[in-house]
């Protein structure tokens, strides 16, 4: 994985997990990459025992034109986040959508074809997220975003891809009430410095009448956002299933061969209790 700082991913935990379940003779590693370092590691990945990259932040973005080609999600979304190696072609992958999706089907028993959504956020992962679903065939996906030029560029670069639209502030409360689905995909309610675990990214009481709340947060496990949901009735998920998932493509990408998804998922909560204590 290439991240600047490498900081405590849970990542190498959970491929290093899969890679042993599968007997696979291969290791993860974390690897702390200075922007200025980033095109000679990138090149590096093109040895022949190499399988490729993760890639985080900040180096999403940078590593796009280092690629020999791009799949078209991480055209789409404009980001790469998985590097395969394919015989030192570098072939660059966004595996944060379909990561989502599988999380939101296969963890939680939700299909978004035909679905009203929400979505709170317009930074990177709100990328992934409005491309996912908009793939999946949602009826409508309403932006919501505090700075609202960013959520305008977000559906104007997403509008060939279905209903998309922008929620300005009025209408957030009745588009809100009105969905089937409402995903948080911004960092309000995350355990980090500076940030207050205890605020939901919602007024009080603003909530869907019916459906699921997906919040890509999982630290802390629970959010104010999903408890106030929780509370209402709704269904919950908060984002260690994407993160999983995503992870489980990536893997597949590299290995060709089927991720041991619950591996990886145990695998990540031991890591995530780890670096809680
Ligand atoms: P990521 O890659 O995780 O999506 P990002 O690109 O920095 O991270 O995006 C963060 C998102 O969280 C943005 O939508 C941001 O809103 P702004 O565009 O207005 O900055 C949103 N966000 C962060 N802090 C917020 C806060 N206190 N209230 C509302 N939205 C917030």
């Amino acid at each position: 994985m290439l991240a600047h700082p490498a900081g405590h991913s849970i990542s190498p935990t959970m491929h290093n997990a899969a890679f042993e379940k599968l007997g696979i003779n291969a290791h993860y590693e974390a690897l702390d990459v200075p922007p200025d370092s980033l095109e000679a590691v990138v090149a590096g990945l093109r040895q022949k025992d190499v399988y490729g990259a993760n890639v985080t932040i900040p180096h999403k973005l940078a590593v796009l034109p280092l690629m020999d080609a791009l799949s078209e999600a991480a055209k789409q979304i404009g980001a790469v986040n998985t590097i395969v190696n394919e015989e030192g072609k570098l072939h660059g992958h966004n595996t944060d959508a379909t990561g989502f999706l599988r999380a939101l089907r296969d963890d939680g028993q939700f299909s978004p074809k035909s679905k009203r959504v929400v979505m709170l956020g317009a930074g990177g992962a709100a990328r992934a997220v409005a491309y996912a679903l908009l793939k999946a065939g949602v009826a409508d996906l309403g932006v919501y975003n505090r700075t609202e030029s960013k959520a305008e560029t977000l559906v104007n670069d997403f509008s060939p891809l279905g209903a998309i639209s922008h929620l300005p502030e009025e209408t957030l409360n009745q588009a809100i009430q009105a969905a089937d689905l409402l995903v948080n995909t911004t960092s309000v309610g995350m355990e980090k410095a500076g940030l207050d675990p205890k605020v939901s990214p919602l007024k009080e009481g603003n909530l869907p009448a019916r459906g699921f709340v997906s919040d890509l947060v999982y630290r802390p496990e629970t959010t104010q956002l999903m408890r106030d949901a929780m509370a209402a009735g709704l269904k919950v998920q908060n984002g260690l299933p994407m993160l999983v998932y995503q992870g489980a493509e990536s893997f597949e990408c590299w290995t060709g061969q089927s991720a041991p998804a619950k591996v990886m998922l145990n695998a990540a909560k031991t890591a995530l209790g780890r670096a809680r204590a």
